[in-house]
Parts: C-alpha cells; sequence; structure tokens
C-alpha cells in the first residue's frame, strides 16, 4: 500500500495533549496493521501567531493541498481576544476551510451506551441516538461580503455581515447530504429560515428541486432553524442526517452534540470535491475547542481526537475495518469504566488522557488478537476522587 501523507496540525490549548494520544494509535497502525503514514506537523492558531505573528502560514496551506489528508486539533485562546479578525487564531481553521474547498462539515451526534448518564437528557429519549449533521462551510454569513464595522456620520457605528448562498453551494451540500443519507436511514431534514430569509428561500427550493431530480428514493423534509432547535432537544431521533447553512450548522452541531454528554467525544469531518488530478481534500478534527481554562493538565478527554483518526481512515482512505476498530475500542474502554473528567459519573475510574489514551491501544491489540503488553497502572486511576 501506498505510504500515505498526513498534515497533522496540534494547534493550542489542549490540542497537542490530545494529538499525542493519536500519535499512539497511529504507531499502532504501523505496528499491528501495516499501515504506513508519513506524518508533517506544523503549527497553527494562537501557536503559530506567536512563533510566526500570523494564525497560519502560506505553506501551511500549500502543504495541506499537498497532503492525503489533514489532521487538525483546535485553535483559540482568550489571551488573543484583542486582535483583530485578521489575525485571530480562528482563522486557521477558517482559511483551511475556504482555501481547501472543504465545503461539508460532517459532524455526527452518537450516543455510546456507556455514557448514557453522562448527557443531561433522559435515557430514554437519546439511547441509540446516531444522527449526522452536514454543516456547508465555505459559505453563508461566515464569508458572505459586504461585511465590516463602518461609522456613521453621527458617529455611531454599523456593523455588517452578509448571508449569501447560491444554487451551486445549495447543491453540492446537499448531495453530500442525500448521499450520506442513502448509507444510513434515508432520510434528511433541511433545516433553514425560508420564513424570514431570502437565502432560506433559495435554500429549500434548491434543496427541495435537487431531491426530485437526483434523490426520489431519500425521503426529505424540512424544518425551520429554531424549531429544528427545539426538536433536537425534545425528540432527536426523529433525525438522521441534518443539512444546514455554515452559522445554524454552527448552533446545531453544538447543540446536538450535548445531547451526547460530552462534546470530548465527538469528531467531524470537512470534505471537500475530487480535483481534476485525483485528490481528495479532507480535514479532520475534533467537535470540542481548545479549553484553555484545562490545557496542560493531563486531563482533557483525547476520544474526540482519537475519533477523528477514525474519521479520516473512513472517508478518505476507506479503511472501514481499522476504523471500525478504533471506534469498538473506544466503546470497550468505556465499557470497562475508565473516564476522562468531563465524562466521570459515580462509581467510575477517573483518569487522565495519556491512560485513556493506552487503554484504547490496549483495547486495540485485544481487537487485534495480541496479548497486551501492558496494563493500565493501578497508581494511574482514582476512583471518584481528584486524579
Ligand atoms: C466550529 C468553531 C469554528 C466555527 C470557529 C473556531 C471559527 O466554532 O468549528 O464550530 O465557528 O466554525
Ligand atoms: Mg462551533
Amino acid at each position: 500500500m501506498s505510504v500515505k501523507k498526513l498534515l497533522v496540525l496540534p494547534g493550542d490549548g489542549i490540542g497537542p495533549e490530545v494529538m499525542r494520544e493519536v500519535g499512539r494509535v497511529i504507531a499502532w497502525l504501523g505496528r499491528r496493521r501495516d499501515l504506513r503514514f508519513e506524518i508533517t506537523e506544523d503549527l497553527v492558531g494562537g501557536a503559530s501567531l506567536e512563533a510566526y505573528g500570523t494564525p497560519i502560514r502560506d505553506e501551511v496551506i500549500t502543504r495541506a493541498r499537498e497532503a492525503d489528508a489533514v489532521l487538525f486539533g483546535s485553535v483559540g485562546d482568550p489571551k488573543w481576544n484583542h486582535v483583530g479578525f485578521d489575525r485571530r487564531p480562528e482563522l486557521a481553521i477558517l482559511r483551511l476551510r475556504q482555501d481547501l474547498g472543504l465545503f461539508a462539515n460532517l459532524r455526527p451526534a452518537k450516543v455510546f451506551d456507556a455514557l448514557i448518564d453522562a448527557s443531561t437528557l433522559r435515557p430514554d429519549v437519546i439511547r441509540g441516538l446516531d444522527i449526522m449533521i452536514v454543516r456547508e462551510s465555505v459559505g453563508g454569513i461566515y464569508f458572505g461580503e459586504p461585511r465590516g464595522v463602518e461609522t456613521l456620520p453621527d458617529g455611531t457605528k454599523r456593523g455588517i455581515n452578509t448571508e449569501v448562498y447560491t444554487t451551486a453551494e445549495i447543491e453540492r451540500v446537499g448531495r453530500v447530504a442525500f448521499d450520506l443519507a442513502r448509507k444510513r436511514d434515508n432520510h434528511v431534514c433541511s433545516v433553514e429560515k425560508h420564513n424570514v430569509m431570502e437565502s432560506g428561500l433559495l435554500w429549500k427550493e434548491v434543496i427541495t428541486a435537487l431531491q426530485a431530480r437526483e434523490y426520489p428514493d431519500v425521503k426529505l423534509t424540512h424544518m425551520l432553524a429554531d424549531n429544528c432547535a427545539m426538536q433536537l432537544v425534545r425528540n432527536p431521533r426523529q433525525f438522521d442526517v441534518v443539512v444546514t447553512g455554515n452559522l445554524f450548522g454552527d448552533l446545531l452541531s453544538d447543540l446536538a452534540s450535548m445531547l451526547t454528554g460530552s462534546l470530548g467525544m465527538l469528531p467531524s469531518a470537512t470534505l471537500g470535491s475530487v480535483t481534476a488530478d485525483g485528490r481528495f481534500p479532507a480535514l479532520y478534527e475534533p467537535i470540542h475547542g481548545s479549553a484553555p481554562d484545562i490545557a496542560g493538565q493531563g486531563i482533557a478527554n483525547p476520544i474526540a481526537q482519537i475519533l477523528s483518526l477514525a474519521m479520516l481512515l473512513k472517508y478518505s482512505f476507506g479503511m472501514e475495518a481499522e476504523a471500525a476498530m478504533i471506534e469498538d475500542a473506544v466503546s470497550a474502554v468505556l465499557a470497562s469504566g475508565l473516564r476522562t473528567a468531563d465524562i466521570m459519573s459515580d462509581g467510575m475510574a477517573r483518569v487522565g488522557t495519556s491512560v485513556m489514551g493506552e487503554a484504547i491501544v490496549r483495547e486495540l491489540d485485544k481487537l487485534q488478537g495480541c496479548p497486551p503488553a501492558y496494563g493500565v497502572p493501578s497508581s494511574a486511576i482514582s476512583k471518584n476522587g481528584e486524579g
């Protein structure tokens, strides 16, 4: 098999420490599954701002284009709140999405049985929940022109952002949603605000026509964004695939992630279209942010970052078996009672970032049928306590 090129961008806050645990899984894939990756690592976000005066260098964008896939950590830190939008750490991910044409942001919200009590919702509402939010990620109000802040004649100001969507932009993300639905429960719910926004009306019309023309076998429903937020909490299992614009997708995916009990559990993929020379641009990142409040303490949950690698293997390289093994290893570790602080509950064993990573690799060995090389040192575990 050819060596796949990965660009790894850990970023800020807990990014580097959870990415370290991904390194263990990559090493395991080399050791036990004979999968070799050529890995380049670079700085983005606040880390890059500090070192180079910019949240992302052009050469990192070029390297991202040349890579077979990008594995991203997280960016942002309140200490950069004072810098302008042209230099903020968040610009790193926004530029990667835009410059690589990564228009379809896939955000699954899946409930792990072992964590059913970690959710603030009742178990009977969320048991078995498995939804996929497809968020358009290079258009809409995040990038629309005009934008800016202007000073009015009386000296007060006016802030402007513009929601813009074209037929082509709606169709391409719509196709991703319908294609995904065909492999799942065959239902797409399209979400907008056609009652108040022209761009929302166009969104609904384009998705409706697309379904009639190309996907008559897939069930399509429509929902206003505010109602969708309410329905996600009331009865989340009514959804299979949700397709929506950039801003609504940002909000609804955060909401959906909390149905599962922990932001620290959820990966995401952001995909572009296959290029003329056969490349498939794609970036994978956890849904959680950089969590500066707990950074450097070794307590962050590495699971979302590790599951982002699983998504990468599946969507970029078609390595379904390895992706499934990683997911199964995570489920097994949770079933065994190990928990990082964010998903801790009564009677479970609290562990830090690296013990969680080691435990996942140990489960991978078991799934592979290899005797475990080492166990989790009991000194690393504290029952219900601080650890
Ligand atoms: C996300 C984040 C980003 C976004 C930020 C970091 C720019 O919230 O990926 O959801 O708003 O898209
Ligand atoms: Mg967000």
